[in-house]
């Protein structure tokens, strides 16, 4: 099942094209930047979780095997490390193509590592969209991960490569750590 937001996503905010606008990336935005950009720095957001919860049907996996990629979830009190990026309004063509898969995008106060403050966009799939998957044990997320492919490659490419943007990024973020450590406890 798809989730296609592109038509809501063009409509929800007006940019000149060459208007710059700072995107929050946490998941594969971090370590797959296919798109210009004129700066990237990185950043957090206040009040969500990144979590393995939404369904990948176009990317890491295939309508009849979704694999899984990360959303955020609101959590009050919590905060999430990522990579900001300043773009011209334009890239939002194929960023809104990328992550058509049940992502809207929303406004949110980023805060960045000098202490300095910017508006920008992030995109979120929420928990009503039709290809979100949900909890489940952080092993059987695994588990799934290591069994689905699709269109942009495994599934298992897309954790490692966020677990080491994470890491490269000296954050501690013990969901994406634990399903890592249980994927390569298959392999063994
Ligand atoms: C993001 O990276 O910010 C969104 C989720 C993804 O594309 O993995």
């Amino acid at each position: 099942m798809t989730a296609n937001t592109i038509d809501t996503n063009q409509s929800r905010f007006r940019f000149a094209a060459h208007e710059r606008v700072w995107v929050f990336g946490y998941g594969s935005l971090i370590f797959k930047a296919d798109f210009p950009f004129i700066e990237r720095r990185p950043a957090r957001i206040q009040g969500w979780t990144r979590r393995f919860w939404q369904g990948s049907h176009d990317h890491r996996g295939t309508p009849e095997a979704p694999g899984r990629v990360v959303t955020l979830i609101a959590e009050a009190g919590t905060q999430c490390e990522g990579m900001a990026y300043l773009v011209t309004a334009d890239v939002f063509t194929h960023l809104d193509y990328r992550e058509k898969n049940g992502y809207i995008r929303i406004q949110t106060p980023l805060y960045f590592r000098d202490g300095t403050q910017a508006d920008g966009l992030v995109y979120i799939a929420g928990e009503d969209n039709s290809a979100f998957l949900g909890p489940a044990p952080e092993a059987d997320i695994a588990h799934q991960i290591a069994h689905s492919t699709g269109p942009s490659g495994p599934n298992r490419d897309y954790l490692l490569n966020l677990a080491k943007a994470l890491r490269d990024l000296s954050e501690d973020d013990p969901h994406v750590f634990a399903i890592e450590r249980h994927l390569l406890a298959l392999d063994a």
